[in-house]
């Protein structure tokens, strides 16, 4: 019998507050995947060293670079992906989009490759 593709889950969110409720959950739902066989990553915004998105700007151009490189290689890694971000005044919360607009604009993303 042919073996089981392994399926790799990227959880991102949490927020800036200790502790982060919605990083508990976020925890929660990556161990249900694991337990069912998921390899699991785990991407706290707050330990995130992000700087604002810039639209113009390409990738080399922040002076961390690399470190959003990085971020950015984690997303091409996972077959699929867990959000979950605190609801601030109506939409997640600005720190979580932060993360989530470099992976789906930046010129060197995923989503462009
Ligand atoms: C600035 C701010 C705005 C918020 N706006 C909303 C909101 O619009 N709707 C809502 O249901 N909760 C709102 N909340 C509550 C948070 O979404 C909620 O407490 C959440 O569980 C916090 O998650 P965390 O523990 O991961 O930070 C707001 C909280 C803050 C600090």
């Amino acid at each position: 019998m042919p073996k089981a593709k392994e399926v790799k889950i990227l959880g991102l969110g949490g927020s800036m507050r200790k502790p982060s409720h919605t990083l508990t959950v976020l925890k929660m739902a990556l161990e249900a995947a694991q337990q069912s066989g998921a390899t699991t990553d785990l991407i706290d915004v707050a330990e995130l060293e992000l700087p604002l998105f810039y639209d113009t700007k390409r990738l080399e151009d922040f002076p961390n670079s690399a470190y959003i490189q990085a971020f950015l290689e984690k997303f091409k890694w996972a077959d699929g992906f867990i959000f979950c971000a605190p609801t601030y005044h109506g939409t997640p919360s600005a720190s979580f989009k932060n993360a989530l607009v470099f992976w789906s604009s930046c010129p060197a993303a995923p989503i462009f490759t």
